[in-house]
């Protein structure tokens, strides 16, 4: 399915280059300039096809700039639970996961990780392993159950308590406005296929800058639109489950317009601190030297990364995409006089989750390239992928503060007595934060990084069956226990990561038996 999208656009794209007769300039342009000896884009031009890099040998202790700071980070629906406790509203994903067949052994995040009556023993957790910085998310239907009307105060209350509770012991709150689960209300009037969503999104974030706005350093608008965009939209496998492109551009446009009206509704608020958005991105290689591969390179791109970065950062779609997507949704048509502006409205910082690379065939096909998947079938494991991509960015984008918003991977754990020993997880985190070394060496502004994940929790549609946490979670005692990753994190933090070094090319991970596709899959 993901191939068939992937390949639909790249016909397109095709067909509308050959047409402009840009395909030709593209093709001449690939021959004179071979993959392997691919020129560095120049300053300001968009440039996908980064060579990989090639871990360097083992080197000194590392340093990292003073107020650098660590975190993790979760999300409401994956930890919280008590999707019924004082007055909280349903979501699309209360809805999706309780239909049958959407998620893996029909998993529901009714109870979760039950966080939502926990939070003090995480927050004690969080404070023994000295974590610096705790990335959460506001469900929006506690604030609002329906998305729109009447304030709900208790859900409010909670969010008090939790970034009270932080700020007490010394942790910074990092809240997400938006982490997927929009009011299911809101979607039965059309979700962010309607613009109206993005005008309610506008007034639950200014209730809730103006609720806590006097103590919260740093806030981020949406996570991941990209994901809902093409998992949610155009593939099915997520809330609120459309094939359907139409749907999926618009939801684009509209979650966009959202963050912008949000970052505005904050400065107007008066709120001190930070906003920013945080998107996945990807750096996409050629999977092979065909310089064939070049202008699939560069559409893939686009949909990964600039389709996103374009109009946040620079105020406009991609030119080289937006026919081919207009051709499937009447895009134009939905962006209306102003619109880029508000979605354009400057940010603070960008948030960047990072998973893996994108490899990409002439045909436009994505495939895992010369690297292991992970146990989560979508996942490439590429530490030095983190480097190109924040080396990118700031190419590309200028010096614009980032934090890695999420980095992890699932592992295969087993509790051992009072112990899990994911050493897997440990070298996945140690090639990553290295690799993020390395581009602060070279010039990245970037203040945070935040793994993937405080708790094993709620993965979507893969339900409980990926264990993404630094902390076990029993999901029947809800006991917690913290694997050997998170006394590993303790260590890296209290040093402040001077004793990590380098890893050599051997230490990288192995390559993990392959896995079937899997209802959890992902672009
Ligand atoms: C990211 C999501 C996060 C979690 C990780 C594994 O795409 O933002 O909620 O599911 O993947």
């Amino acid at each position: 399915m993901e191939h068939n999208i992937q390949r639909r656009r790249f016909l397109h794209i095709m067909a509308l280059l050959a047409g402009s007769g840009a395909l030709g300039q593209l093709l001449a342009a690939c021959t004179a300039a071979p993959v392997a000896q691919q020129a560095p884009a120049p300053p300001g031009a968009p440039g996908p096809a980064v060579q990989p890099t090639v871990s360097p040998e083992p080197a000194a202790a590392l340093r990292f700039p003073t107020g650098f700071r660590w975190g993790v980070a979760t999300s409401a629906y994956q930890i919280e639970g008590a999707v019924q406790a004082d007055g909280r509203g349903e979501s699309v994903w209360d809805r999706f996961s309780h239909t049958s067949g959407r998620v893996q052994h029909g998993d529901t995040g009714d109870i979760a990780c039950d966080h939502y009556h926990r939070y003090e023993q995480d927050l004690d957790l969080m404070q023994s392993l000295g974590i610096q910085s705790y990335r959460f998310s506001i469900a929006w239907p506690r604030i609002f159950p329906s998305g729109a009307g009447a304030v709900n105060q208790r859900g409010l209350d909670f969010y008090r308590r939790l970034i009270d509770g932080l700020l007490k012991r010394g942790i910074q709150p990092l809240p997400t406005l938006w982490h997927w689960d929009t009011p299911q209300e809101l979607e039965d009037q059309g979700g962010w296929v309607s613009r109206d969503t993005a005008q309610r999104f506008s007034e639950y974030a200014d209730t809730v800058f103006r609720a806590f706005g006097d103590s919260v350093p740093t806030w981020m608008t949406l996570n991941e639109p990209k994901t809902v965009v093409t998992v949610g939209y155009l593939q099915g496998f997520h809330a609120p489950g459309f094939h359907n492109p139409h749907k999926a551009y618009a939801a684009m446009h509209h979650l966009l317009l959202a963050h912008g009206l949000a970052t505005q509704a904050f400065r107007a608020s008066g709120a001190h601190g930070q906003i920013g958005i945080v998107l996945n991105l990807m750096p996409i290689y050629a999977a092979d030297a065909d310089p064939q591969a070049l202008p699939a390179v560069r559409v893939q791109d686009g949909y990964e990364n600039r389709l996103y970065l374009e109009p946040v950062l620079r105020g406009q779609y991609p030119n080289d995409l937006l026919a081919a997507i207009d051709r499937e949704s009447n895009l134009i048509a939905m962006i209306k006089p102003g619109d880029l502006e508000t979605i354009a409205a400057p940010i603070d910082l960008l948030g960047v989750n990072y998973y893996g690379p994108g490899y990409v065939q002439a045909n436009g096909d994505m495939v895992a390239g010369p690297h292991p998947r992970s146990l989560a079938g979508w996942q490439v494991i590429y530490p030095n992928g983190l480097y190109d991509l924040l080396m990118r960015i700031k190419q590309d984008y200028g010096d614009l503060p980032l934090s890695i918003t999420e980095n992890g991977i699932p592992t295969n754990d087993i509790l051992n007595g009072d112990t899990v020993d994911d050493r897997e997880r440990i070298q996945f985190l140690h090639a990553h934060i290295t690799a993020a070394h390395r581009a602060i060496q070279a010039g990245v502004d970037l203040r945070s990084y935040h793994a993937w994940s405080l708790l094993d929790n709620f993965e979507w549609a893969a339900g409980y069956s990926q264990r993404w946490g630094m902390v076990y979670v029993d999901f029947h005692t809800q006991q917690r226990t913290p694997k050997r990753s998170a006394l590993w994190y303790r260590d890296v933090i209290r040093a402040h990561g001077s004793k990590l070094v380098e890893p050599s090319a051997r230490s990288v991970p192995q390559p993990m038996a392959p896995i079937a596709d899997r209802a959890g899959r992902r672009s």
